[in-house]
């Protein structure tokens, strides 16, 4: 079933928001970023079962799942080291489409393999909702996948592709969302191909 055609207040969908050469400049500052900081795969909670993005960080604090829990934390699960600080290319565009006063303190960096999908949830593990959740898309598109606040109710989808950029804000902050699945070989950006999603958040109250 499908959703009315608005999108919940909050939500903004910015199709093309950075250019062919910046995106190309975006992958090489994440080159240099998963070479300090690379990336690990995650598990759930209590069952252990693997996640099937491999994920890292940038910023204060990096998002992490393992068998204790999701949470925030300083440091990268396996070296021990501080994440990388976020690029100002992506403090900028949080200032640009955020509509938030404070800054952003994580970047979670969300690498799918062609095989890769996300399963529908909330990004609920901040101390504050007030701020929104920017995502940038880059390399292989996906169909990315919007629901309501409750779970399991109607859903829209959207073909995110390399460069566009969304906001889930407002109403639209505690939506359920997920990828469905990658188009693989849809994009040359990434060498090896696949998708890189890049989730800027706020996590301390503002
Ligand atoms: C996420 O919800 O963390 C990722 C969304 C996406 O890959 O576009
Ligand atoms: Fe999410």
């Amino acid at each position: 079933m499908q959703m009315g055609d608005a999108f919940p207040q909050g939500f903004q969908y910015l199709p093309g928001y950075f250019s062919e050469k910046d995106q190309r400049e975006l992958v090489g500052l994440l080159r240099e970023f998963v070479a300090e900081a690379p990336l690990f795969t995650p598990v759930m909670p209590r069952t252990g079962k693997e996640f099937s993005v491999r994920m890292t960080n940038l910023g204060d604090l990096g998002w992490v799942s393992d068998l204790k829990g999701y949470r925030y934390q300083a440091q990268h699960p396996v070296s021990g080291r501080n994440w990388p600080a976020i690029p100002e290319v992506l403090i900028n565009l949080w200032q640009k489409v955020g509509h938030c006063a404070a800054p952003p303190e994580a970047c979670l960096v969300n690498y799918y393999a062609a095989t890769a999908k996300m399963g529908m949830h909330q990004d609920r593990d901040e101390k504050t909702f007030d701020a929104p959740v920017v995502s940038v898309s880059l390399g292989d598109a996906a169909i990315f996948k919007l629901g309501g606040v409750k779970r399991g109710g109607p859903t829209k989808s959207l073909r995110l592709q390399s460069g566009d950029v969304v906001v889930l804000g407002g109403d639209a902050r505690l939506c359920y969302h997920g990828i469905d699945r990658i188009q693989g070989g849809s994009s040359s950006l990434l060498k090896d191909g696949g998708r890189l999603n890049l989730t800027l958040r706020r996590v301390s109250p503002i």
